[in-house]
């Protein structure tokens, strides 16, 4: 674990969140209703922008991301339980969730199977299943770019990687896919899905 990344985090996202994602993480997190379940949640950038949910459950394995996250936990307009638990290894019984948010964290997660089984298992039937992720582009010049910078992009960037195709793993492990939104031409997905499974 790379102990400066919680603290630069929300200074190197800025830019990105002031021109693009705060607009996208609002429209993603209005549909968040019911028992919520946040996938590490980092810095809790999303914490002020639950409106609907009743109460939140975040999971977050680093300390140093939990300890930057209180000010927005204590600030936000809906209840906020911060676990510190790994998306492999809920320690919540199944059918626990209305809602589940995974928002820029599946290139980081080390086993994303393993992790969205869980999340089948802890959703109740029907739940929503709301992703926020970057992935492999789909364009060979720009994939292979990708694949070139991933291994330094990894150390730089706490474990994150640059060329997974979420999208596929997100089909391949059951979970139904609703809707997928496009944004910076297929860099990043917005992708609201369905646990059909239960
Ligand atoms: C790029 S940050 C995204 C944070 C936040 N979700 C956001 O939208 O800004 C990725 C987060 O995933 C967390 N993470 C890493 N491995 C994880 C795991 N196995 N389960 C859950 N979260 C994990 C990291 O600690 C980090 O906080």
């Amino acid at each position: 674990m790379v102990n400066f990344f919680p603290s630069i985090y929300d200074l190197a996202m800025q830019p990105l969140e002031k021109s693009k994602f705060q607009k996208i993480r609002k429209g993603i997190l209005s549909k968040a209703t019911g028992r919520v379940l946040e996938i590490g949640a980092g810095t809790g950038v999303n914490f002020p922008l639950y409106k609907h949910a009743e109460h939140v459950d975040a999971i977050e394995p680093n300390e140093g991301m939990i300890e930057q996250s209180q000010p927005r936990k204590a600030a936000a307009a809906v209840p906020i339980q911060i676990h510190r638990q790994s998306a492999e290894n809920l320690d919540f019984p199944d059918n626990t969730f209305d809602t589940v948010v995974a928002t820029l964290v599946f290139c980081t997660i080390p086993n994303p199977e393993k992790a969205l089984r869980e999340i089948l298992r802890v959703s109740k039937p029907n739940a929503k299943i709301l992703f926020f992720e970057h992935v492999k582009i789909d364009q060979p010049a720009l994939a292979f770019a990708q694949e070139i910078l991933n291994p330094v992009w990894k150390r730089v960037c706490d474990g994150c990687h640059l060329n997974r195709d979420t999208l596929k793993t997100i089909h391949d492990c059951g979970l139904q896919v609703i809707k997928v939104t496009s944004h910076y031409k297929g860099l990043f997905l917005e992708i609201e899905s369905e646990n059909k499974i239960n």
